[in-house]
């Protein structure tokens, strides 16, 4: 079987058509079996006692989101998603505070940064927003933040950063890397390593297809020996944590780079056919960018809440509206996101192209 065909029938049949994993994807049976299961242990035997027997599948999930981000098993925590890891890794942050970022950082993550008293500054970047490497060095070397917080992917354009190459600049400069992969963890290779990486975090609804409300964070240790002491942690959802780990596995099964490989096909393919027909709608990211998010900025006027609404009331067919506050210090305008995983098809695509047409009122 193809790997569409086994991500396709690993899954519920969709009830119209499933473009939106950028903001959540469809679980699988095994992932939804693995929580479900989970909570029915606790039923059985109490859920501090079940907690204990799922360690070893919590600790494969673990190992598994580190072998995906170039860290070690041991230096990986569970957190409610991507947000909360930022949130608790600055707030426990031991140096200095001031971070370069990109424009096109999201902006709940610019909020947490604030809210934790960090000044920033912003990276060079091209007209299309993306991280011009050689003078981000120059800027480096010249005056060092005391991190720099990098999003490979975005959540309101599917530009894709070059993560290795800041990387490996951040190495030369000696300034630490957080990396937001909450976009980028499934789509691209998020396992760059390098001294300079210190922390890696991520959701697990997105494109890794595991269940809403947990994520993880993977912190190097000589940056987790330092990191000041914060507050306990509260009560968890286990059974989110070990779907999300059964998650973890079915994707490495499926293999990382074949994923990744048809997800950038997908996004070729989303971008030519979306390109070609729509009237009232420009394709933001260049055709051949390796990534599945495709973004169509309104050209005549089209509402992308409303655009959004019609899609799924009239069409069976899910999609984001980004607003700018998804990037308020780069993003214009709201904008529609169309994001498929690997079991769209062709036809799926043509099938929104004929939909968005249909529901877009130009005259
Ligand atoms: C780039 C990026 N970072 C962070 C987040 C926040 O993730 P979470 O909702 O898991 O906190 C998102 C969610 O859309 C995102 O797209």
């Amino acid at each position: 079987m193809s790997l569409a065909d086994t991500w396709r029938a690993a899954r519920p049949p969709v009830a119209g058509l499933h473009l939106d994993s950028a903001a959540c994807s469809r679980q699988s049976y095994p992932a939804m079996a693995a929580a479900a299961r989970h909570a029915r242990h606790e039923a059985e035997v109490g859920g501090y006692v079940a907690a204990e027997a799922a360690a070893p599948v919590l600790d494969a999930g673990r190992a598994a989101f580190a072998a995906l981000t170039g860290m070690a098993g041991a230096d990986v925590v569970f957190t409610t998603g991507s947000r909360h890891a930022l949130d608790l890794l600055l707030s426990r942050w031991p140096g200095g505070r001031t971070l370069a970022c990109l424009p096109g950082e999201y902006g709940p993550n610019l909020a947490v940064m604030a809210a934790h008293g960090f000044a920033r500054r912003m990276l060079p970047v091209d007209g299309a927003g993306r991280l011009l490497v050689e003078e981000a060095a120059a800027a480096l070397a010249d005056d060092p933040p005391d991190l720099v917080h990098l999003t490979p992917v975005g959540s309101h354009r599917g530009l894709v950063q070059p993560l290795a190459d800041m990387a490996r600049v951040c190495a030369q400069a000696g300034v630490p890397l957080v990396v937001d992969a909450a976009q980028a963890l499934g789509q691209i290779d998020c396992a760059v390593g390098g001294p300079a990486v210190c922390a890696v975090y991520s959701s697990s609804r997105k494109w890794l297809a595991g269940p809403r409300g947990v994520g993880a964070l993977g912190v190097r240790p000589d940056l987790s020996d330092r990191m000041r002491p914060g507050p306990e942690a509260g009560d968890v959802n286990v059974a989110a944590q070990v779907g999300f780990s059964a998650a973890l596995g079915e994707y490495l099964a499926a293999g990382p780079a074949a994923v990744r490989v048809r997800l950038a096909e997908l996004g070729s393919l989303s971008r030519r056919v979306l390109g070609e027909v729509l009237p009232g709608w420009r394709v933001v990211e260049p055709v051949d960018e390796p990534s599945a998010i495709t973004t169509l900025a309104p050209t005549d006027g089209a509402d992308p809440v409303a655009i959004r609404s019609s899609l799924i009331a009239e069409h069976g067919i899910v999609t984001t509206a980004a607003g700018v506050e998804r990037a308020p210090l780069e993003l214009a305008g709201p904008v529609l996101r169309i994001s498929p995983h690997v079991d769209t098809t062709a036809e799926d695509l043509a099938v929104l192209a004929r939909a968005l047409v249909a529901v877009t009122d130009i005259g």
